[in-house]
């Protein structure tokens, strides 16, 4: 896993979106997977601008996201299918037949789940995942304690989360379950890139980079990867070499 290190979040963000663009112009029909939250809004801009004043097409891309809320309907505010219209999908010229987010209100999420995982292979796999990364190291909604061979499924959120992501809801919680992609979903992507922006991932990145590959810190999984790479603003890096232990 490679960390790259940017001054500030514009010059992290225009890292991340000529990742995905080069990715796009050597291959238009590149499967991608795509974050919500705060952190890939910038990289989000960046690509609409690219796609127009630049030409940029997404018109040959698969997208996948990463997760939903159980039980938002695709057009619940903070749901992120409307998040992800609102902020790019809506914007670009995307097919919406290869656009893919999981169904929040399936009848029967578990049988949700094994779709979307053979929607993922039927689409011969990922090509590039971006990820965020939770305070407490998730990615996706693969929170402290998912098994590194999981599988796209349903999870439940860990207070922590909940209470963070509540800002997206009029209560004091966000929902407390999801479906995610599972961790070794995300795993077998064949390039995986980390978005972190800000003090307040600083304590998750050190782990991820510098403590053990555990579960219970689920983005050290990367640290495994072949093709995996870390962009991080210099808020976010600021806790890196102070000796992070576990
Ligand atoms: C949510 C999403 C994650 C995202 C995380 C961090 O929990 N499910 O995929 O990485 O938030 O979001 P932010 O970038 O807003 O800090």
């Amino acid at each position: 896993m490679r960390a790259h290190v940017f001054p500030d979040y514009e010059a992290m963000s225009t890292a991340a979106a000529d990742a995905v663009a080069q990715s796009l112009e050597e291959e238009p029909s590149t499967v991608l997977m795509l974050p919500t939250g705060i952190t890939p809004l910038g990289m989000y801009r960046r690509l609409v601008e690219m796609h127009r004043t630049e030409g940029l097409s997404f018109a040959g891309a698969t997208f996948f996201n990463l997760d939903e809320y159980l039980g938002l309907t695709p057009d619940h505010e903070a749901s992120y299918h409307v998040y992800m219209k609102e902020n790019f999908y809506g914007l670009i010229d995307a097919d919406p037949a290869r656009i893919f987010v999981p169904d929040g209100t399936a009848s029967d999420p578990e049988v949700e789940c094994e779709r979307y995982e053979a929607a993922i292979a039927e689409a011969g796999g990922i090509d590039v995942g971006v990820l965020g990364i939770g305070r407490n190291g998730h990615i996706g909604f693969n929170e402290p304690g998912a098994r590194f061979d999981s599988r796209t499924r349903v999870v439940e959120l860990s207070e922590s989360t909940r209470k963070i992501n509540a800002a997206d809801f009029e209560a004091d919680r966000a929902p407390g379950r999801a479906i995610t992609v599972g961790m070794a979903t995300i795993f077998a992507s064949s390039a995986v890139v980390l978005l972190a922006s800000g003090t307040n991932k600083a304590g998750a990145v050190a782990a991820a980079v510098e403590g053990d590959v555990s579960e219970s810190m689920p983005a050290s999984m990367l640290r495994n990867h072949p093709n995996a790479s870390l962009f991080l603003d210099e808020d976010a890096a600021s806790d890196l070499g102070q000796g992070v232990a576990g």
